[in-house]
C-alpha cells in the first residue's frame, strides 16, 4: 500500500504505554549506518577498518519504508522525530526524505543530528524540505584535539563553516553537541562556551556513555556535568532554565548577562529514564527501546513479507508495551552485569 494511504487513527486508549507507564513519543531514525569520522569513543578506527562490513543499500531501510513505519509510528503517539546515524548526510538525497517526513500529519517536530562536515553543501536544501532546526557535534575548538576525536579526516574550520551555512540557511536552533572526556579535551570545553557565547548557538556537553562494547569506555573518563557547570559557572554566572518540555534530555542554564544558554546531557551521573518516551530504529529497520539495548525487533522482515500495518501496529506495540529498559538508573546504581552485550550507537542512532 502507498504511504500516503497509510493513515490509522487510533483513539488515545490505543497508545502504548510501557511497563514503567512511559508513553511513546520520540523516534530515533538511524538513516545510515556509515560514518566519514572515525570518534574513537563511537566508531574506533581499529574496529571500523576498510573492510569492515557495513550494510548494503538494499539491507538498509528504503525511504518509503521509513515513512511507512514512520506513520505507524505517529499513529501510536510518536509527535518527535530525529535523523541520525552513522553520519545521515551520508545518504544521499536526505533532503527528499525529511520532506516526506515533515509532511505526515501529526508530527511536530524534525530534528537532525550530524558532524557538520557535509553540512555546508546540504543546509539550504535541508532547510527548503522542511528542516526547521539542526545539531551538529564537535568536542573541541582545538584543531589536535579535534582531529583525536573525530579520526583526522576534517578539521574545525570545516564543521564551523557548516554551521554557518546551517545559520544563514535559516536552521533554528542550532545546538553544537560536545562529548566531554577527562584529560581530553574537558579543558577546552569553555572555549566552546566563548565561540558561541551571544551567538543563538546553544551548547549543550554531553558526558561520555558507555554506549556499545567497542569504545573502550572508561567511567574515569566521565566528566560530571555538575563539576562543568561549577567551572563555566565560575567565569561566566549562570542560573537554571526550565525545561522545554516533559523528557527533555538536556539541563538548560542560562548565562546571568542575556548571553545565551547551554545544556547538560548527563546520563551517567543524572540518568533520565524514568522520563524516557524515546523509541529508536536502525538502519536496517530494526526497532530499539534504549539506547543501551542488547536486542530489536526487526520490523524490515515482516514489511518486507507483506505484513500489513495492523500486523505492524501490533509488533511495535507490543514491543513497547513490554518495554522496562532503565539501563542508565540501574548503571547509576552500579547495578549493571558485567559485560553485556549492547548495540553499537552509529547503527541505532545517537
Ligand atoms: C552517533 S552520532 C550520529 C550523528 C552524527 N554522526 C554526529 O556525530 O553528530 C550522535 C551523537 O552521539 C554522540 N556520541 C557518540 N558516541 C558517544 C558516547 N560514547 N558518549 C556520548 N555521546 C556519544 C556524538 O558525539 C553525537 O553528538
Ligand atoms: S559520533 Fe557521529 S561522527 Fe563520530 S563516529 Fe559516531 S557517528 Fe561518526
Amino acid at each position: 500500500m502507498p504511504s500516503s494511504e497509510v493513515l490509522v487513527p487510533l483513539p488515545g486508549a490505543a497508545r502504548p504505554r510501557d511497563a514503567l507507564s512511559r508513553p511513546l513519543r520520540d523516534l530515533r531514525i538511524s538513516v545510515m549506518d556509515r560514518c566519514n569520522f572515525r570518534c574513537p569513543y563511537c566508531m574506533p578506527r581499529e574496529r571500523y577498518h576498510e573492510s569492515y562490513r557495513f550494510l548494503k543499500s538494499a539491507e538498509r531501510l528504503s525511504f518509503e519504508e521509513i515513512v511507512r513505519l514512520t506513520r505507524l509510528f505517529v499513529a501510536l503517539g510518536v509527535r518527535k522525530l530525529r535523523l541520525t546515524g552513522g553520519e545521515p548526510l551520508l545518504r544521499a538525497n536526505l533532503a527528499d526524505l525529511i520532506g516526506d517526513l515533515t509532511s505526515i500529519s501529526g508530527i511536530e517536530d524534525v530534528a537532525l543530528t550530524t558532524n557538520g562536515i557535509l553540512l555546508a553543501r546540504h543546509a539550504a536544501e535541508l532547510k527548503a524540505a522542511g528542516l526547521e532546526r539542526i545539531t551538529v557535534s564537535l568536542d573541541s575548538l582545538d584543531p589536535a584535539i579535534f582531529a583525536r576525536m573525530s579520526g583526522g579526516f576534517a578539521g574545525v574550520d570545516d564543521v564551523l563553516d557548516g554551521i554557518e551555512h546551517a545559520r544563514r540557511a535559516g536552521l533554528s536552533p542550532i545546538k553544537v553537541n560536545a562529548v566531554i572526556q577527562r584529560g581530553i579535551n574537558d579543558h577546552t570545553a569553555l572555549d566552546l562556551v566563548e565561540r558561541f557565547r551571544g551567538t543563538d548557538v546553544i551548547v549543550r556537553f554531553i558526558e561520555y556513555m558507555d554506549v556499545g562494547n567497542r569504545n573502550h569506555w572508561e567511567r574515569e573518563l566521565v566528566v560530571p556535568s555538575q563539576e562543568l557547570l561549577e567551572r563555566i559557572g565560575a567565569r561566566w554566572p549562570v542560573v537554571p532554565l526550565d525545561r522545554n518540555y516533559r523528557g527533555e534530555v538536556a539541563a538548560r542554564y542560562g548565562f546571568s548577562d542575556g548571553g545565551g544558554e547551554i545544556g547538560f546531557i548527563s546520563s551517567v551521573t543524572q540518568p533520565f529514564c524514568g522520563d524516557c518516551s524515546r523509541a529508536r530504529l536502525s538502519s536496517d529497520g530494526a526497532f530499539y527501546t534504549c539506547l543501551f539495548a542488547t536486542v530489536g525487533a526487526s520490523l524490515r522482515d515482516p514489511l518486507r513479507a507483506g505484513a500489513s500495518d495492523e500486523e505492524l501496529l501490533a509488533l511495535i506495540r507490543g514491543t513497547w508495551s513490554a518495554r522496562a529498559d532503565r539501563y542508565s538508573e540501574l548503571r547509576a546504581q552500579r547495578r549493571v552485569a558485567g559485560e553485556r552485550r549492547k548495540v553499537e550507537m552509529y547503527y541505532i542512532g545517537g
